[in-house]
């Protein structure tokens, strides 16, 4: 029996296929619809202290090749979604987003006083890199703040420590491009235990143009946006194969999760064989709807039986240089 299933730190997933944060994880509804799919974990949209609107529309497009979105953090707000967890009987991962470092130390005091009430709260994804704050750069870029971020991130996580029910912790990454970028990052991450890193987010304040009509496609930010699909999928298997190489080179315990571009078994076979622990999926989510999860699986599934692989670790990381 070919067998899918992963772990990422304590949390042990029955496939390696689930849902990026972003699009159709805001509402309940939505949540409840990633439940009753085969996706093995729920990842909730990145949320703030209080509810938000976001930036104006049209905040999302996209095309064959792939998605344009400045959507502005829309969400209901953490206690919203930390009630959500009621309804869910998956592993529930919420993501942080947070405009400012003390909001994103207020969302998660939020978060662990609602596990120390036994919440059904299994990970959290700390997101450092949102493109699309006006008036916000990706913060994940400046190396003083990372540190910064995250030593008072773990402070306050370790004040709150939660013997039973830990959760996962990880940290959504953006894309880096130069090459001395990962020693630079994986240097610092490795001061903490973090349990994973999620490459990548989308590739910021690109811009995609309609030459019919003369305009952008979306309105805010002058028309730039996060840039997902198949357009990034080079660059996020970079950036997992980088990570992967420097984790290993530090013995690091820290996994990776791959993002960007994921549309079929093959993309997913590939993310693994950089190196990533599991896949998560947001363009293609968002056209296909949560039918993606057991498609992208089974696919994976055949791959591997044709290769007669019959779990992750047969060929994770095992990228061969020609
Ligand atoms: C949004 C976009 C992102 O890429 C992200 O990481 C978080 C939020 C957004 O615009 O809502």
């Amino acid at each position: 029996m070919t067998n899918i299933s992963t772990n990422i730190g304590n949390l042990k997933l029955n496939k390696c296929i689930y849902n990026a944060s972003g699009p159709l994880c805001t509402s309940l509804n939505e949540l409840i619809d990633l439940n009753n799919s085969s996706t093995p974990c729920i990842l909730t949209k990145s949320c703030t202290l209080e509810n938000r609107v976001g930036n104006p529309i049209p905040r999302y497009y996209d095309n064959h090749i792939g998605s344009i979105n400045s959507m502005g953090l829309p969400n209901q707000g953490i206690k919203y979604y930390i009630t959500c967890s009621k309804d869910i009987t998956k592993p529930y991962i919420i993501s942080v987003g947070g405009l400012n470092l003390n909001e994103i130390t207020t969302i998660l005091s939020n978060i662990l006083v609602a596990i120390k009430l036994d919440e059904n709260i299994n990970g959290i994804e700390i997101n450092l890199s949102c493109p699309n704050i006006i008036g916000k750069g990706q913060l994940a870029y400046d190396m003083k703040d990372l540190e910064y971020y995250l030593t008072t991130i773990f402070n306050i996580l370790n004040y709150h420590t939660v013997s039973k029910n830990k959760p996962i912790i990880g940290i959504k990454l953006p894309p880096y491009f130069d090459i001395h970028q990962f020693s630079n990052v994986c240097d610092i991450i490795c001061k903490f235990p973090l349990d994973f890193i999620t490459c990548i987010n989308s590739i910021g304040n690109g811009l995609i143009i309609d030459p019919i009509n003369e305009t952008t496609f979306i309105k805010p930010k002058n028309g730039m946006g996060g840039i997902g699909g198949r357009y990034i999928k080079p660059t996020g298997l970079s950036n997992v194969r980088n990570f992967y190489l420097e984790l290993k080179k530090r013995n690091s315990q820290i996994k990776i999760i791959g993002c960007g571009g994921i549309e079929n078994g093959i993309d997913a076979f590939e993310y693994i064989l950089c190196g990533a622990t599991a896949v998560q999926i947001g363009t293609t989510f968002h056209k296909e709807g949560v039918g993606c999860f057991e498609r992208i699986s089974n696919e994976l599934i055949v791959i591997m039986n044709d290769k007669k692989y019959t779990n992750l670790n047969d060929f994770r990381g095992n990228l061969q240089i020609i």
